[in-house]
């Protein structure tokens, strides 16, 4: 069997387009042009490029966007002085702290800092708090990416054995509490670096959604020939062929999957493309919850 290739890179296309209309129809029945605010620190080349590619999606879609740009020596101050100086900022409507931060101790810090009617990574407790409860709330861009493909795709999710590998604050937790909850019906198990038998899990999955940071994860013998395989990895491998000197893998063993299995997402062009579109989303919605118009 060759697995149907789900491309987020597409449906990121389409979704973006619709984005781009509502912020269009919004400017004209209310003159309010969406607003997104994103703190940058330090100069980790990855998240450069991330903050870049949502810089312009941004702009594409008509979302004003502002980026405040600190250097790896910026102290705790300097950054909670950015979110301040952020939260209080009328035209800016969503804030994204880019992470990891070069003192990965004071994540939590500055992410609560953020005004939870601003945060549209939906990284603040309150909002994570009100998703647990099934309550609206800003939900984290790369989960809700992750389920808008398995949906637009109709991969059944009521009662599906779903393995997520990986338990990071930004993409396994939530998902497993989303692919959970009323309405999704999903049965989770959350997999880690301590799960034990991970492989007689995988094999009785439905869909595997792996994020766990290390290429080569998720093997072919590890899935049924049924499976859907979500790949949230990126890896930057070196690669002296190319002019950048690396090429972006994922955490799964693409070629060999994709030659057993029904479904797979590739990397690049998978979920990375839906996690600008979520926050495109969520910032339109932040725009219209702040600004008294319905969401
Ligand atoms: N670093 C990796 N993914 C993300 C994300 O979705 N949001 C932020 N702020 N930082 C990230």
């Amino acid at each position: 069997m060759t697995a149907r290739i789900l491309d987020g890179k597409s449906l990121a296309t389409t979704l973006r387009a619709e984005i781009a209309a509502d912020v269009a129809a919004l400017y004209q029945q209310t003159g309010i042009v969406p607003g997104l605010g994103v703190v940058l620190v330090g100069d980790n080349p990855a998240s450069r490029s991330y903050v870049t590619a949502k810089e312009k999606a941004c702009t594409a879609a008509g979302i004003h966007s502002t980026e405040r740009r600190l250097p790896a020596s910026a102290s705790r101050e300097d950054i909670l002085a950015a979110v301040h100086d952020l939260n209080g900022q009328e035209p800016i409507d969503g804030i994204l702290v880019q992470l990891p931060l070069p003192d990965s101790a004071i994540e939590r810090e500055v992410i609560e800092a953020i005004d939870p009617a601003k945060d549209v990574d939906g990284f603040h407790p309150l909002n994570i708090g009100r998703m647990v409860l099934g309550l609206p709330a800003f939900v984290p861009c790369t989960p809700a990416g992750v389920i808008e493909i398995l949906r637009r795709a109709d991969v059944p999710l009521a009662g599906a054995a779903v393995v997520v590998i990986g338990r990071s604050q930004i993409v396994g937790r939530p998902l497993s509490i989303l692919l959970s909850q009323k309405g999704v019906d999903a049965t989770v198990t959350l997999c880690h670096t301590q799960t034990k038998n991970l492989a007689q899990l995988t094999r009785e999955a439905d869909v595997i959604i792996v994020a766990a940071g290390r290429p080569g994860t998720l093997t072919a013998d590890m899935v049924r020939a049924d499976a859907v395989v979500i790949d949230v990895g990126v890896n930057r491998v070196p690669d002296s062929s190319k002019a950048s000197g690396y090429r972006l893998v994922g955490d799964v063993d693409f070629e060999a999957l994709a030659q057993k299995i029904a479904a797979i997402t590739p990397v690049p062009g998978g979920v990375g493309p839906m996690t600008i579109a979520m926050l495109l989303r969520n910032t339109v919605n932040a725009a219209r919850r702040r600004r008294g118009e319905p969401a």
